[in-house]
């Protein structure tokens, strides 16, 4: 039983999970994109760097019997919640296509993916341009030939302010919290709280001290390692100041307070 100023390991990943991810949606939207660059041809092998939970990779193998996932975390703790909440739903058929590694995305070695995401900001966690050109290069190693990197990134002057906003969920409020950003360096501290409903405000779930990377520098690192072409993804508009969820190529786009995208690299 928890107390009131904490969460149970269930409660911070479950809270987690329907805050910041769709794992049904990434699925889709990682297969369609494939199938749009490869003229409609469907990627097969997907590896999930820094998986946690390995919610993505789990919904993949549903797409049939030659699907295959594997994903790279190397914090036990979301990986055994993972486990019990996505990987034990799954058929003994599904199972044995999903694979958990626990180890570091540097040092692990494995078989060819059509697609290797790096989502929700995670590598991030690379301040230095040297180690991301290090894991970039990893990355182009590690895909087949007709294989493409998607990785996602945010920015907009909102996100360089501190900050914080809230959503409310049935059973627990969130927030997404900027607490430091240095211009100089770009690096950040960015926290997760939650509230459960009825109970007190739970601070730093998580913690994210980030270097806030922009498409410009990516998209150089990616062809310094070799990457044949990038691609950067804009979200439309909701009409109401919002995104709508869909992601289009394009090379220029007028700035605004915050968004989201998505940079797709070619092999
Ligand atoms: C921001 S979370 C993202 C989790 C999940 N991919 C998502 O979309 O919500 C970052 C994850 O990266 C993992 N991580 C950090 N450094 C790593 C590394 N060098 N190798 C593998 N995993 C790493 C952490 O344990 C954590 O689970």
């Amino acid at each position: 039983m928890n107390d009131e100023r904490t969460l149970t390991v269930e409660q911070k990943h479950a809270f987690y999970e329907e805050a910041v991810q769709n794992p049904e949606g990434e699925v889709e939207t990682l297969q369609d994109l494939y199938q749009k660059l490869k003229d409609g041809k469907k990627a097969k092998i997907l590896r999930e760097d820094f998986c946690g939970t390995g919610a993505i990779m789990c919904n993949w193998v549903k797409q049939g019997p030659d699907f295959k996932a594997f994903g790279i975390d190397l914090d036990p703790e979301p990986v055994e919640y993972g486990k019990k909440r996505h990987y034990s739903q799954l058929t003994k058929e599904e199972q044995s296509r999903v694979e958990y590694i626990m180890g570091d995305v540097f040092d692990t070695k494995t078989e060819k993916a059509d697609i290797i995401a790096a989502l929700n900001f995670s590598y991030y966690i690379f301040k230095k341009r040297k180690q991301l050109l290090a894991y970039f290069s990893m990355v182009r190693e590690a895909l087949s030939d007709d294989g493409i990197f998607v990785l996602d990134l945010f920015g907009g002057p909102e996100s360089m302010m501190p900050l914080e906003e809230s959503t409310k969920y049935e059973t627990f409020k969130y927030y997404w919290d900027c607490d430091k950003f240095n211009p100089i360096t770009h690096e950040t501290l960015y926290h997760i709280h939650f509230k459960p409903k009825g109970g007190k405000k739970v601070k730093n779930v998580f913690t994210y001290d980030w270097r806030m990377w922009g498409f410009a520098e990516l998209r150089e690192i990616l062809e310094d390692v070799g990457f044949s072409k990038s691609i950067p993804f804009w979200e439309g508009d909701d009409g109401d100041g919002g995104g709508n969820g869909e992601f289009f190529p394009t090379e220029e786009i007028d700035n605004c307070e915050g968004w989201v995208g998505y940079i797709v690299a070619y092999k």
